[in-house]
This record gives C-alpha cells, sequence and structure tokens, in this order.
C-alpha cells in the first residue's frame, strides 16, 4: 500500500491573463488531497472518495470501463471524479509499461471541489505517484507534473494549464509563462480562503473574456496591465513586502472584475476582507463564483468572513513549501 499527497493550490495574480501569455503567479496551500493505492490481484480498478465535499461515493469497474457503478452522487460528479482517476492511471499504465494492473484507490480531500483552488489537479498528482511507487518506481517531480498535466489536458478536452499540476507536485510559489513554469522564491503568505459554496463555469468565462478581448481595444490593454501587475508582484514577492503584494492583489482584482469575471458574493467576500484589514483580497481562478483569497496575518478577516453573507466557507491556508508528499 502506498499514499501521497498533494496540495491544492491559489492564483496569487494573472488567472486570465495566462491564457494569452502573460505571466501568473499560483501558489500551493496547506490543502491536500491524500490518496492511498493498493495493488490488485486483477486488472480492475475501484475507487472510494470521502470529504470531497460531496458524500462518500464508491466506484468500481473493469478494464474496459464498461463495469458497474455503485454510487450516491449525481452522474456528472461521478464522471468527473472518475474522469481524473481514470486518467492518472492510464499514465501510470503508459510510464510503468504495466498496463493490465489495477488498483484500489482511495481518496480523501480538504480542497474544496470544483471552486477553483485546483482540487482535480492535487488528486491526480497524488495518485499518479502513489500509484507509480505502488509499482516500484518514483517518478521525478518534473515527470509527475507532466503526467499529471497530460491527465488534466486529457479529461479537460485541452482546456487545462500547466499551473495546477506544476504547483501541486512541486509546492510553492511558482511562475507560469506560456508553457514554462518554475518555481520561484517567496516569503510565508498568511492566506485566507472564502469559498462561496459554489462554482464558475471556466470555459464560459474563458470565452467570454476571449470575446471582450476581441471587442475592446481597452479589454485588450486590460489584460495586458494584468501581466503588468503579476511582473510587479513578483518583484514585491522577492523584496517580502506583503503590504506591496496586497495592493496589487487589489489591482489584480479590479481588472478581473473589469473583465467580467467577478460576482456578487465573490466582491462582498473581497470587501469584507479589505475591511477587516487584509493587506489585500481578490477572486482566485477562473471567477464567477468560487473562492477569494486574501492575505492577512491576524485572525481578523477569517473572523469577518465567517459572518459575510454569502460566504460559505472561510478558513487559512499558508503556503505549502512542499508539494507531493511520499507518506507511506
Ligand atoms: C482557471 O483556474 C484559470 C484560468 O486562467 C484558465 C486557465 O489558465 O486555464 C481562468
Amino acid at each position: 500500500m502506498t499514499v501521497s499527497s498533494a496540495p491544492g493550490k491559489v492564483y496569487l495574480f494573472g488567472e486570465h491573463a495566462v491564457v494569452y501569455g502573460e505571466p501568473a503567479v499560483p501558489c500551493a496551500i496547506e490543502r491536500r488531497a491524500r490518496v492511498t493505492v493498493e495493488q490488485r490481484s486483477d486488472d480492475r480498478l475501484r475507487v472510494q472518495a470521502e470529504d470531497l465535499s460531496i458524500d462518500g461515493f464508491t466506484v468500481e469497474y473493469g478494464g474496459q470501463h464498461d463495469g458497474r457503478h455503485d454510487v450516491n452522487v449525481p452522474e456528472p460528479l461521478i464522471s468527473a471524479a472518475m474522469g481524473y482517476v481514470d486518467g492518472a492511471i492510464e499514465q501510470v499504465h503508459d510510464v510503468t509499461g504495466e498496463d493490465d494492473v489495477g488498483f484500489d484507490v482511495t481518496i480523501e480531500s480538504d480542497i474544496p471541489l470544483g471552486a477553483g483552488l485546483g482540487s482535480s489537479a492535487a488528486v491526480v498528482v497524488a495518485a499518479i505517484d502513489a500509484a507509480t511507487r505502488e509499482l516500484g518506481l518514483t517518478l521525478e517531480t518534473d515527470e509527475l507534473a507532466e503526467r499529471a498535466y497530460r491527465t488534466e489536458h486529457a479529461v479537460q478536452e485541452g482546456q487545462a494549464s500547466r499551473a495546477d499540476t506544476f504547483c501541486s507536485a512541486t509546492g510553492g510559489a511558482v511562475r507560469v509563462e506560456g508553457d514554462d513554469c518554475q518555481p520561484i522564491e517567496a516569503p510565508e503568505l498568511p492566506f485566507v480562503i472564502g469559498f462561496d459554496g459554489g462554482a464558475g463555469e471556466t470555459g464560459e468565462l474563458v470565452a467570454g473574456v476571449r470575446a471582450l478581448r476581441e471587442e475592446y481595444s481597452f479589454a485588450a490593454d486590460t489584460v495586458a496591465a494584468i501581466g503588468d501587475v503579476v511582473r510587479r508582484g513578483e518583484t514585491a514577492l522577492q523584496a517580502g513586502n506583503l503590504e506591496e503584494v496586497g495592493r496589487l492583489m487589489n489591482f489584480n482584482h479590479g481588472l478581473l472584475s473589469a473583465l467580467g469575471v467577478s460576482a456578487r458574493d465573490l466582491e462582498t467576500m473581497v470587501w469584507a476582507a479589505r475591511d477587516a484589514g487584509a493587506y489585500g483580497a481578490k477572486l482566485t481562478g477562473a471567477g464567477g463564483g468560487g473562492c477569494i483569497v486574501a492575505l492577512d496575518p491576524t485572525p481578523e478577516t477569517e473572523t469577518a468572513l465567517r459572518f459575510t453573507p454569502g460566504c460559505e466557507d472561510a478558513f487559512r491556508a499558508e503556503l505549502a513549501e512542499e508539494g507531493v508528499k511520499r507518506l507511506a
């Protein structure tokens, strides 16, 4: 039996603009998916998932994907979760050359599903790492990130960026520009996350920004301005200047709002965090709903968010220095 965990992430800067080649800075957070893998004596794949912010479920099926589903959650969620695990195991078969091996896979996660915190990337990274080790192969971090990216790319039909999977595999703060991902230095980042209980539709939100950018030159300028904010943000991170990082997060959020990807609950949570004294606050991920991230070393923002209408959950999450963790 092998066990690996991998962290989720927030975008400190640069979501959406990264789609057009601007840099972005995602950061791994200490909220993890933990995957336990045990090789079976047959070629079946059995997946159990608990604490995925949905009811626990169990799915079992054969190598031909035509088997029985034994589930108690809606089919779209099952399809999504199974797609990721199935894709991860395909990568394991490919990299080990052992394509008729089955596994029992158990997933536990404290990352809200589909809320822009990279839950699927964390599951995929941890699953590939644990299953390859179960077969006696330990992947280098770059190879693990690449295999996890290929999984997300296939499941999301070409819509995945490398940010989530790279960040989850390596941990820490990362600079993403095009296909290039590099770990960067960052000070301790006291993240506070507010979650509205929902999720935006990433494909629609990305398409909306694309349409605005094509229609208005100032929308294209807004995207480019986000790139400028990110570059200034990197300098502030290197200098360990959290106040400046916060100011730039506020700026980044304003530009994302101008591009139409914010939402009422996200705005309410962002303003609650700012009023509570956070250095800065912004939406994180595709927007439309889901999560905001604020920077605040004091307990004030978390407390304020807990009493903010529209905020379903609020929690602290430090920067995860370590990416994938090999637990057993
Ligand atoms: C979504 O988490 C982040 C976006 O920038 C899309 C992407 O980079 O693939 C909106």
